[in-house]
């Protein structure tokens, strides 16, 4: 039975493991905190706590496996702590299991274009935070060891849109002027590309964005939800401030990895949000703005 790790057994993480578990394989979970792994302690395969960023920890490791998949996160956080979990998590991981298949979740956030251009994984990179500049660097670590890496977009799916919550929250806002395609991606059908990526022959040293089939303009989001919600639009208002300067616009291409095999089960976001999101949209955690 082939070995796999999930460094990092959260959202994506869980979902990952659950389908390779369901796939006959021997799966291994690691959390950085004792109350995720014991959350976890229902799941039919081992849960660790092993912090990836503590290279002890991880050389203490006795387990050797097939696959590993860095898949933790820094949630957020600063330039310390994505030096922490990526950078020095990722080394971690390959000095302890030479050898072995690897794998590194990366973020389309490595792409700077704001010109609203199609990405591939050609285009340049210039992250514009000094934090896409680990994540670069971390993705260097992987390519230059044999490694993969999967530059996500926006993670959606069950109880986690941050467009939806901002919409049902009511502290979405329009501005035409600065309006931006969005990318995004369902969580089931990144743990299905993963699963490609891993049980696939030709995927050694490469990158590949992992995205859903449409990229749309943010305005075009909070149309959709507010026409199937049957609630006002959000107001039309300048952004200012950090989020005007920050934000990138562009689109995503997922033809390299479709180029290999992948089908989404929710290629668009409106296929995702009719049949995984909205159905359970108590899931989310936000007052509802009134109805029209
Ligand atoms: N959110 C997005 O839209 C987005 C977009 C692009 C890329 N990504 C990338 O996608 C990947 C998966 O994200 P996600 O949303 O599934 O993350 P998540 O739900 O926040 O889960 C992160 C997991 O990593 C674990 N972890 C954090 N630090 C760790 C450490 N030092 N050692 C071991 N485990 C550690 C966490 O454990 P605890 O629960 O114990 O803390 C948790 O299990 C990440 O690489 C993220 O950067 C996310």
């Amino acid at each position: 039975m082939p070995r796999i790790l999930i460094a990092g057994c959260g959202y994506v993480g869980q979902a990952t493991a659950d389908l390779f578990h369901a796939a006959g394989w021997d799966a291994e979970g690691w959390t950085a905190s004792a109350k995720s792994a014991a959350t976890l302690s229902v799941k039919p395969y081992p849960i660790c706590q092993v912090d990836i960023s503590d290279s002890d920890q991880v050389a203490e490791r006795r387990r050797t496996f097939d696959v590993v998949v860095h898949c933790a996160s820094s949630r957020g956080g600063e330039f310390e702590s994505y030096r922490q979990i990526y950078l020095n998590g990722v080394r971690n991981l390959l000095d302890r299991f030479v050898e072995t298949k690897m794998l590194f979740t990366s973020s389309t956030s490595v792409y700077a274009q704001r010109d609203g251009s199609w990405v591939t994984e050609e285009s340049e990179t210039k992250p514009a935070r000094d934090t896409g500049r680990v994540l670069l660097e971390t993705e260097k670590a992987m390519l230059d060891r044999g490694g993969t890496v999967a530059r996500l977009s926006g993670i959606y799916g069950p109880g986690r849109s941050a467009l939806l919550s901002k919409f049902l929250a009511g502290t979405a806002i329009i501005d035409p002027e600065s309006d931006r395609f969005v990318n995004q991606v369902h969580r089931d059908d990144i743990a299905s590309a993963l699963f490609l990526l891993v049980t696939g022959e030709l995927q050694e040293r490469q990158i590949y964005n992992v995205v859903d089939n449409q990229p749309m303009l943010q305005s075009d989001c909070y149309r959709w939800l507010a026409q199937r919600l049957n609630r006002p639009l959000p107001p039309f208002r300048e952004l200012t401030g950090q989020r005007k300067r920050g934000d990138t616009n562009k689109r995503v291409s997922n033809a390299k990895l479709r180029s290999l095999g992948w089908t989404l089960q929710y290629p668009t976001f409106a296929e995702g949000m009719e049949k995984s999101i909205l159905p359970g949209l108590s899931e989310f955690d936000v007052p509802l703005s009134p109805k029209c």
